[in-house]
């Protein structure tokens, strides 16, 4: 998976979201597929990764998504009762809970994330969904987490170097 970390923008500036859609094999990707098919025209700012069943989403693909410029991630997998793995997509529901508490601790809104069901048919389903997640994130804004990183590592880094220099005085002072 290879997202830019660059904020995407089109001809006249406007900030387009890059959004990076994780989709269950056997439903949400095969509904894009229609959709695609059927000329059903959605937003192009998705990229589309293909998992043999939503259950198969680790958290860290989403944070890894993040981390290397995604604005936005979507998840999609088979309605309830319908994986082909039995209990696939519940385990997914259960792991975004938690990824949800962790996104908010890093203060990335809630709207960057959507887990839907869609089915192999619901090609109109994916057109609307693709269409609302990239509107909303891009009401949010860029989040560029890779400058944030940066940001972070320069705040630890003065921060080191401020322990240091407070180490280095206690230790001069104990000498004299
Ligand atoms: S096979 Fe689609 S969510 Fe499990």
């Amino acid at each position: 998976m290879e997202a830019k970390a660059n904020v995407q923008q089109t001809g006249n500036g406007k900030f387009e979201p890059r959004i990076v859609a994780f989709f269950c094999n056997w439903c949400t990707y095969t509904a894009a597929d229609l959709a695609g098919v059927s000329r059903m025209k959605y937003a192009p700012n998705v990229r589309i990764i293909r998992l043999m069943c939503s259950g198969r989403l680790d958290p860290q693909f989403v944070m890894d998504a993040f981390a290397k410029g995604a604005d936005g991630v979507l998840i999609g997998g088979c309605h309830p009762g319908d994986c082909h793995y039995v209990e696939g997509n519940y385990k997914t529901l259960r792991r975004m809970d938690l990824l949800k508490r962790m996104l908010k601790d890093l203060g990335i809104e809630e709207d960057r994330v959507r887990l839907e069901w869609i089915s192999a048919s619901e090609g109109d389903r994916v057109k609307f969904v693709v269409n609302d997640i990239v509107e909303k994130v891009r009401a949010l804004g860029p989040l560029n987490m890779p400058g944030k990183f940066k940001d972070w590592d320069r705040e630890i880094e003065e921060l080191n170097g401020k322990v240091h220099a407070q180490d280095n005085e206690e230790a001069t002072a104990h000498v004299h």
